[in-house]
């Protein structure tokens, strides 16, 4: 078990699912979670949740809904380790003992906290208006998320590359403090996973109000997904996949066989009504079976808690036995 590969990766709690995210995050890690070879950990990032988030409702939904999520797609709880950032208090406890170790400069040069600053600058305000300490402080906590549990691997997108090289630099810092206590994670950047366009045919993001939900009703997904920015070529004209947002989508969803088909079917002039119908139809497909489980587990919200809490426990059978030795290194320690 000790010999095998630790992945871990966290999933901050301010939204709700969506498309891009499932085929970007939650469908490839809970490939990789059935492999042999390697033991993952995947977590609900609540107390990163706060630091953008201040509405008590929506973190809570969010977190029930993440979790909801990733068990009706399918992740196998006894192979993974599932939790809730906030059930393991060794986590606060070693964010702490990093923050001691890490340089005021290092969080200084933080790509979220440098860009908050700039706009701060730019709109004349004071460089540090509504900045708060959270923000400031994230990349510590997350050093703590990954090294906590001493993982090897973590899968992020790029743009948490940054906090993954943070991670290591404080890692080192307090092994060379205090002795080796920490593996030094790595990022891993999956090039391969598609970014999924979003109905305006940018990246499907939050930020861009363009995603498509995961768990819409069937009908809901047609509608939305009929609504994909397309332009206005007229059925019968051969049309050019690799320019068209919904075939990248059509792309991300289907088998290799099923991609040849449609780009023949773009050659010889598909209409984009039909072209949406069949994408429709190939997601729908693949998400019937989860979003009725889905359904059950958000109206179960006791049973989605019950699993967090045997997750967590799991976990805290590794962070209290590492908390107990970081204690002693720095001198915290039983005085009789
Ligand atoms: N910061 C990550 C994000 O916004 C979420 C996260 C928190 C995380 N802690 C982590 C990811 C630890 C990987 C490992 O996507």
């Amino acid at each position: 078990m000790t010999s095998k590969q630790r992945v871990l990766t966290g999933i901050t709690t301010t939204g709700t699912p969506h498309l891009g995210n499932y085929v970007g995050a939650i469908k490839p890690a809970i490939a990789a979670s059935r492999h042999e070879d390697a033991e993952s950990f995947y977590f609900l990032a609540d107390y990163h949740a706060l630091v953008k988030c201040e509405e008590p409702e929506r973190v809570q939904r969010s977190t029930l809904e993440i979790a909801a999520t990733w068990l009706a797609l399918g992740l196998d709880t006894s192979r993974s380790v599932f939790y809730r950032q906030s059930d393991i208090p060794e986590i606060p406890e070693l964010t702490w003992l990093l923050t001691c170790v890490t340089a005021k400069g290092l969080m200084n040069r933080a790509h979220a906290y440098k860009a908050a600053v700039d706009a701060n600058i730019k709109a004349e305000e004071d460089p540090d208006f509504s900045i708060n300490m959270g923000l400031y402080s994230y990349p510590v906590l997350m050093a703590a998320d990954i090294l906590m549990f001493n993982a090897h691997r973590v899968p992020v997108g790029k743009d948490q590359v940054q906090h993954l090289e943070m991670a290591r630099d404080i890692a080192q810092r307090f092994n060379h403090r205090y002795g080796e206590h920490f593996v030094l994670p790595e990022a891993e950047v999956d090039e391969h996973v598609a970014t999924l366009p979003g109905t305006d045919g940018r990246k499907m993001s939050k930020s861009y109000d363009n995603t498509i939900p995961l768990w819409l009703p069937e009908k809901k997904l047609r509608k939305a997904i009929m609504k994909i920015k397309t332009n206005s070529q007229e059925p019968g004209e051969p049309k050019d996949p690799d320019s068209a947002a919904v075939y990248a989508v059509y792309s991300a969803f289907a088998t290799a066989a099923q991609r040849e088909s449609m780009r023949q079917a773009f050659a010889d002039g598909i209409a984009w009504g039909e072209v949406k119908q069949q994408l429709f139809e190939l997601i729908n497909r693949e998400l019937e079976g989860p979003r009725e489980r889905y359904a059950a587990l958000i109206n179960d919200p006791a049973r989605v808690e019950r699993e967090l809490l045997a997750g967590a426990e799991r976990a805290r059978a590794l962070s209290r036995p590492l908390i107990e030795q970081l204690r002693e290194a720095v001198g915290i320690r039983c005085l009789a």
